[in-house]
Formats: C-alpha cells, structure tokens, sequence
C-alpha cells in the first residue's frame, strides 16, 4: 500500500488568536493537494480557535503534547479526550524539545504514546539525536533505542506516524542532506522490520524535521524513505504551503 505524503506543521510555543487565525485563513484559502495529509499543532490553547476557523476539512489538528490520565488532579496538563473534545485528531509526542528540556523518559512517552492512541488519536512519534549523540556515532543506537521503547508496549502501529528529527537540525537552518535523512530513515524502517514485521513496517509513515523550508523541500523528493515532514518555524509563514506541494 502506497503511504500518504504527510506534512505536519509543529506552532511549538508561538502564536496568538490574530496569527493563527490568520494561518488558518490562508489554508483554507489554498488549493491543496488531496494526496497529501497535513496537519497543524497550534499550541492547546488555540486548538479550539483553530478549529472554529478551519475551513478546510483537509487540514486536521494536532496537540504539541498529552498527559496519560483522563482526567484528575494534574494540574497545567491536558488529556487526550480534551484534545479530541476541542475536534483534534492527532498528538505529537516525544518531541526533543520535552525530551531534553522536561527531560521527559522514552518509557513516559511510551506510556503517552499508548494512552493516546487508546483514544483514537493518531500520533506523531518524535524521535532523533543530538549533536553529540550524532559526533560520537551513535544516531542509530539513539533512534532504535526511543522506538524499542514504543515496540515493547505498542504491537499496532497503524496510527502512528514517526518523525526522525535529528536535534542538530531543529531550529538551526543546518538541514539534514537528502542522502543523510534518506539513510537513516532506511535504517529506523530496518529496525522497525525487525521489531514489527516488513508489512507492518512498510505501511509506516516516517517523516523528517529539521530546519525543512519552501525551499529545500523539494530536495528530499527522491528519497523513497522520506514520506513527509514535519516543519516547525516554517509552518508560522506562507511557505508551509509550498512545502505541502513540494512533492507536486
Ligand atoms: P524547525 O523546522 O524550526 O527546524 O523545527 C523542526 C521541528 O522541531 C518540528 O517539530
């Protein structure tokens, strides 16, 4: 089965009602593709904004982040059913940004990763190494070891979409090369052969983030391994919407 192009745009901690509301104008006033699946992740507080403003039933909604209870005293967390009560479909987790700055573990995103799904939403898996990590060869070892974490309590992986988001590109305009993202893809859907079988593997989305731009999105297109992106400071500007085109 041929797996849908996916390009998710992460707001991460940017953002006001006018912005938003104004992103969210300008998708519904584009043409986009239908073979493409896109998705944006405002912060939660505008999940419900953003929604009330779509449009365009193409674009679906994402949180940034979910804690694993239902509901309780947890206070300054959010749970799945409110993400889905606000009419978000999907959930990003494991991103670097909670894993080194909240220092959250690869079991607690595990343990997240599972609770979301068992509300039907979808999740956008985030995985990847630092640049030390990276320097002392270990990338491989890094992104196996986040998605051994996830194998071991998820056997259905239907709903989940990996994004390999190596830390040294995030934020610092130092894209991964096509040839460096298109190896390392290949190898975590190696990995997840041997962890989930080959069918399995094959179905899975893996995407890439990274410093992706209007510009050099297109340079990823011939890497078989690469079925999408996830973009964060270009998803606050117009050129999100080149990128959800790039592979035209
Ligand atoms: P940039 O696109 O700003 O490098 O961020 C990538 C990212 O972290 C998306 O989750």
């Amino acid at each position: 089965m041929a797996r849908k192009f996916f390009v998710g745009g992460n707001f991460k901690m940017n953002g006001s009602k006018a912005s938003i509301k104004q992103i969210v104008e300008s998708l519904n006033a584009a043409e986009l593709p239908t073979d493409v699946e896109i998705v944006i992740a405002p912060p939660a507080l505008y999940l419900h904004w953003a929604h009330d403003h779509l449009k365009d039933t193409k674009v679906e909604l994402a949180a940034q982040n979910a804690f694993p209870k239902d509901n309780g005293a947890y206070t300054g967390e959010i749970a799945a059913p409110q993400i889905k009560d606000v009419g978000a479909t999907w959930v990003i987790l494991g991103h670097s940004e909670r894993r080194t700055i909240i220092k959250e573990s690869d079991e607690f995103v595990a343990d997240k990763t599972k609770h979301v799904l068992e509300h039907d939403l979808g999740v956008i898996l985030c995985i990847g190494e630092t640049l030390e990590e990276r320097d002392a060869g270990m990338t491989l070892e890094v992104c196996n070891r986040q998605l051994d974490a996830v194998c071991d309590v998820i056997k259905d992986w239907s709903r989940i979409v990996v994004a390999y988001e190596p830390v040294w590109a995030i934020g610092t305009g130092l894209a991964a090369t096509p040839d460096d993202a298109q190896f390392t893809h290949h190898e975590i859907r190696k990995h997840l052969t041997e962890k989930l079988g080959e069918e399995q593997a094959n179905s899975i989305r893996i995407i890439y983030g990274g410093s992706v731009n209007g510009k050099n999105a297109a340079s990823f297109n011939a890497c078989a391994d690469i079925d999408g992106y996830l973009v964060g400071g270009a998803s606050l500007k117009p050129e999100f919407i080149d990128i959800v085109n790039s592979r035209q």
